[in-house]
């Protein structure tokens, strides 16, 4: 028997999505708003989800106590009021849209998550627009 659990949390950032090699006017093509060579803020709304068998002991997949405090430690202190593209190390070179946000947030997360534990990271940059990675 495998169930999940999920814990939410929230984390404020400002970003820009471009690329240097292309002019203003390309990357407002391709990125729109989010392109704004002045940066921009999101309230970003994340969902972070451990799949596993239920610990017979204590009736646990996962303490979410402990979940918490890993995502305060590993993504809200990393990430909360930001600038990605320039306070953010593993955003030098990777555009933050949603989908890289989630990988690296999934990647921060993975190896303190017990082994035979699944994790999956939904990501919300607006209340409408989410994404969700699961380390496929
Ligand atoms: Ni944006």
């Amino acid at each position: 028997m495998r169930i999940t659990v999920h814990r939410k949390a929230h984390f404020n950032a400002a970003h820009r999505l471009f690329r240097k090699e292309w002019d203003d006017d390309r990357n407002f093509e391709v990125f729109g708003k989010c392109s704004n060579p002045h940066y921009h803020g999101h309230n970003y709304e994340l969902i972070v989800s451990v799949t596993g068998e239920p610990d017979p002991k204590t009736g646990f997949v996962m303490d979410l106590k402990i979940l918490k405090e890993l995502i305060y430690a590993e993504v809200e202190e990393a990430l909360d009021h930001k600038n990605l593209n320039v306070e953010v190390p593993e955003f030098k070179d990777l555009i933050p849209t949603a989908e890289n946000i989630a990988v690296v947030i999934w990647n921060k997360l993975r190896n303190k998550i017990q082994d035979g534990h699944d994790l999956e990271v939904t990501l919300y940059e607006t209340p409408r627009n989410f994404v969700s990675y699961k380390g496929e």
